[in-house]
């Protein structure tokens, strides 16, 4: 962990759509941003992109850079989210991993015994991924809204590690937290070691707020998220608390798991579609902010199908300032850009950030 001290957010930032919202005050309008706004839906992406693995286009600061803002200029969006990835820092310290188009991470050694810890070093941001920290210092410097760091929570990253890849069942993952606690605990412990290097870096370069990815606690019965993935959560967003920015925590199917995960410390809380907003604000159990949640498939769905959705999750909003609009998981690269683009307007012209926040009942 670096002992720096992260620059005060500039004032036309401090007072942004976003950064209001995750502090729970009443504005003007609902702010909203997509999962995956910067990608394979945009025509633009694949014009610059390139070939070849998705690492290689984030090492490089120019094209990131430029990848980050496509999606800002052409939608409107209330806040910029970094072009990277949760495995950029397990890639960058040799653990043996790659993106395959198409798939997703993917390790051809997995991590399956202590002898595999050696690959897991501490990260050193500066010197591991300092094009990761000159992309972020390049976006501070043209972005006009917020710009969302994030990190790869201990479970996810782990469940790439063990699997090897993309899993539906995480077996191995499971198995291994039960059969062998200690390096289960070696582990999570250095992936949260390294989430909070990485997180604390991207502030220090400028990121007004932080998101950890848990996309896949989900697949986690309650008391197993309680027992074997809370306490290394909690130690990032605790870990990160310091430098005053606004932190978030994303996972898909966490239903179940809304009041644990709010017990972890973030701010904001990103809700999947399968939750009602309403009832995602009963269960958190203590003031939050929401983040989400469209079903990223309606967005292939006819334009009226599209606006009802979007306002009927306004509706179970009832106008709370603590709601930030996104999908309830990323944008899938079929999406016409332009249905996002009219989400965006609509939100804006519909939405309200002006009614009780009920914090204090
Ligand atoms: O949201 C954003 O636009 C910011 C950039 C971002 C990427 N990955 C770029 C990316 C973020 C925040 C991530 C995080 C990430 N990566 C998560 C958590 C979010 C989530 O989706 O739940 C996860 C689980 C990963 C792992 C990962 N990386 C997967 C499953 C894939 C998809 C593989 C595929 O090709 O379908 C990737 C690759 C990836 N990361 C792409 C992008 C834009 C697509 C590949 C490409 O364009 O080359």
């Amino acid at each position: 962990m670096t002992g720096v001290t992260a620059a005060p957010v500039p004032d036309h930032l401090a007072d942004s759509s976003y950064l209001r919202a995750c502090r729970r005050e009443p504005g003007d309008r609902v702010p909203v941003w997509f999962q995956r706004q910067a990608g394979r839906s945009l025509p633009e992406y694949h014009e610059i992109r390139g070939t070849g693995s998705i690492l290689t286009a984030i090492a490089q600061p120019d094209l990131a850079t430029e990848i980050t803002l496509q999606p800002v200029r052409r939608y409107g969006v209330d806040a910029a989210i970094l072009y990277s990835d949760i495995v950029v820092p397990v890639h960058a310290i040799g653990f043996g991993i790659d993106i395959k188009p198409g798939v997703g991470p993917v390790a051809d050694q997995p991590f399956r015994s202590a002898s595999d810890l050696e690959r897991l070093r501490p990260l050193e941001p500066e010197v591991d991924t300092p094009y990761v920290l000159e992309t972020v210092r390049n976006l501070v410097a043209e972005l006009d809204v917020p710009l969302i760091g994030f990190a790869g929570a201990p479970f996810t990253v782990a469940s790439y590690l063990i699997e090897g890849g993309p899993s539906r069942n995480y077996t191995h993952t499971k198995a291994l937290m039960r059969s062998d606690p200690t390096l289960w605990d070696d582990l999570m412990g250095r992936l949260a070691d390294i989430a909070i290097a990485s997180l604390r870096s991207q502030v220090d370069a400028g990121a007004s707020a932080v998101q950890v990815f848990d996309s896949w606690a989900g697949a986690l019965h309650p008391a197993d998220y309680q027992h074997f993935v809370m306490p290394y959560t909690t130690r990032v967003f605790d870990a990160v608390a310091d430098l005053g920015v606004p932190r978030a925590h994303f996972g898909v199917t966490t239903g179940e798991l809304l009041e644990s995960i709010a017990q972890t410390g973030p701010e904001v809380i990103g809700v999947d579609w399968r939750t009602p907003l309403d009832v995602a604000r009963r269960r958190v159990g203590r003031p939050v902010t929401l983040q989400g949640n469209l079903d990223p498939a309606i967005c292939l769905a006819p334009i009226p199908a599209v606006e009802d959705e979007v306002r009927a999750i306004l509706a179970l909003n009832g106008g709370h300032p603590g709601h930030v609009f996104n999908l309830g998981h990323g944008v899938l690269p079929e999406t016409d850009p332009g249905v996002l683009a009219h989400v965006v307007d609509l939100v804006h012209a519909e939405g309200r950030a002006d009614g009780p926040s009920g914090d204090d009942t």
